[in-house]
Order: C-alpha cells, then sequence, then structure tokens
C-alpha cells in the first residue's frame, strides 16, 4: 500500500468538484487525503460543503475547515468520494475495513455520481479475499453469525484492542469469509434478507468512476 498513490488518486478525485456542490465524504485513509486536498481548495476560495459518512471524517473535516451539512438541510449530494477494499473489473466493491459501511451506503446511494479513490493494491480480478464486513445489531448476533454459517460463510466478530468493535451506528461488525464471491449483488441479496443484518459491505453498480494510482499514475476507470 502506498500513501503517495493514496493522495495522488486524492487529488485527481478532487478535480471534479466543482463551486456550489455539495459533496459526500467517504471515510478511511484515502479519504483522509482527499479531505486534505479539499481543504487546500477551499482555502484558495472553493465553495462546497460536505455530508460525512462517518465520526472520524467528521472530525478531520471539522478540524480541516470543511463545511459540514447533514440529511436534516439537505437530501441531495452531488459528488460522493470515498474508498474501498477491493475493487472487481465490473466496478463492484467491498468496503467497510473501517467499519463505517453503513453511513458510507446511504451517503454513496444518494449522490448523483459516486468516485471511488484507492491504491492499486485494491484492484482485484474477483471479490472475496478481503473477508465481506457486514454491520449486524448485536441483540442476537450470535444467531445472525449461525445464519451466515448457513449461507457458506465464515463469519468473525470484529474486535479492536480485544474489545469488540462498535460501529458509529452502535452495531457489531462480523468479517465474513466466502472464498471467492462469484456473485456480489446476489450475496448482498442473500446476507440482507437475514434478520438481524443491518447493511453489508458489497456495494454493486454503484459507482461512475473508479481513480486507482499505481507507481504516481492515474488509471481511471468509468461505467
Ligand atoms: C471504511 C471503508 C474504507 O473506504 C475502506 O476501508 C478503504 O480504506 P483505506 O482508504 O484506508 O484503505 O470502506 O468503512
Amino acid at each position: 500500500m502506498s500513501d503517495q498513490d493514496k493522495r495522488v488518486a486524492a487529488e485527481a478525485a478532487v478535480k471534479y468538484v466543482k463551486n456550489g456542490m455539495t459533496l459526500g465524504l467517504g471515510s478511511g485513509s484515502t479519504v483522509n487525503w482527499m479531505l486534505q486536498c479539499l481543504s487546500e481548495r477551499i482555502n484558495e476560495g472553493l465553495q462546497v460543503r460536505g455530508i460525512p459518512s462517518s465520526k472520524k471524517t467528521e472530525k478531520l473535516a471539522r478540524e480541516l475547515g470543511i463545511p459540514l451539512v447533514d440529511f436534516s438541510t439537505t437530501t441531495h449530494i452531488d459528488l460522493a468520494i470515498d474508498g474501498a477494499d477491493e475493487i472487481d473489473g465490473a466496478l463492484n466493491l467491498v468496503k467497510g475495513g473501517g467499519g463505517s459501511l453503513v453511513r458510507e451506503k446511504v451517503v454513496d446511494a444518494c449522490a448523483d455520481e459516486l468516485i471511488i479513490i484507492a491504491d492499486s493494491s485494491k484492484v482485484v480480478s474477483q471479490l472475496g479475499t478481503f473477508p465481506l464486513p457486514v454491520e449486524v445489531l448485536p441483540f442476537g448476533y450470535e444467531v445472525t453469525m449461525k445464519n451466515i454459517e448457513r449461507l457458506g460463510g465464515i463469519p468473525v466478530l470484529r474486535r479492536k484492542d480485544k474489545e469488540v468493535f462498535v460501529s458509529d451506528n452502535g452495531n457489531y461488525i462480523l468479517d465474513c469469509q466466502f472464498g471467492k464471491i462469484e456473485d456480489a449483488l446476489g450475496l448482498h441479496g442473500k446476507l440482507i434478507q437475514l434478520v438481524g443484518v443491518v447493511e453489508t459491505g458489497i456495494f454493486a453498480g454503484m459507482v461512475e468512476k473508479v481513480i486507482v494510482a499505481r507507481n504516481g499514475q492515474i488509471e481511471l476507470t468509468e461505467r
């Protein structure tokens, strides 16, 4: 993973930001670079406002002086910029490595356009090496784990510093190994029907542009 490539991808994405836009602000280390680049443009006079997809993004955006709004003010996002854990050739994604998948999906899904930024380590021929994050209700999560096992997955309750990881929504994350994922949307459909599942980290058919940086060079893929 290259921090320089994350920054290169972030800089390229910020070029698509236009004056007056409402932006969806994704989450993760690549998005943190994007927030830096965005704040530089704001300091030069760009006028935008953002809706953050996690408490971490909200905190950094505030520190960087990026104006923020929430869904009580607007339900329309012109452009969302987010990261990913895996990106396949059909621009399907696995997201949620940072545990923000629910808010990311809410923000990304209501944007007119979604741009994904990543270094080249995120590009895969098939999804599934990165365990699929699934956000679940804490109540009865043991039952939800069993039901995920019945679908062929191997779920692991996410922990951080030995404590159970709790999402911004107060929920748990199950990191689920399904092997290579042949049918991303089909798997999402089965998981989302399970009682106790809040959302899955499969983002299928949502992306307009993927900007990958490889050794400092941009690779742009458009749907
Ligand atoms: C968080 C996410 C992130 O976008 C994803 O994990 C990528 O993060 P990074 O840019 O740090 O590799 O989905 O829930």
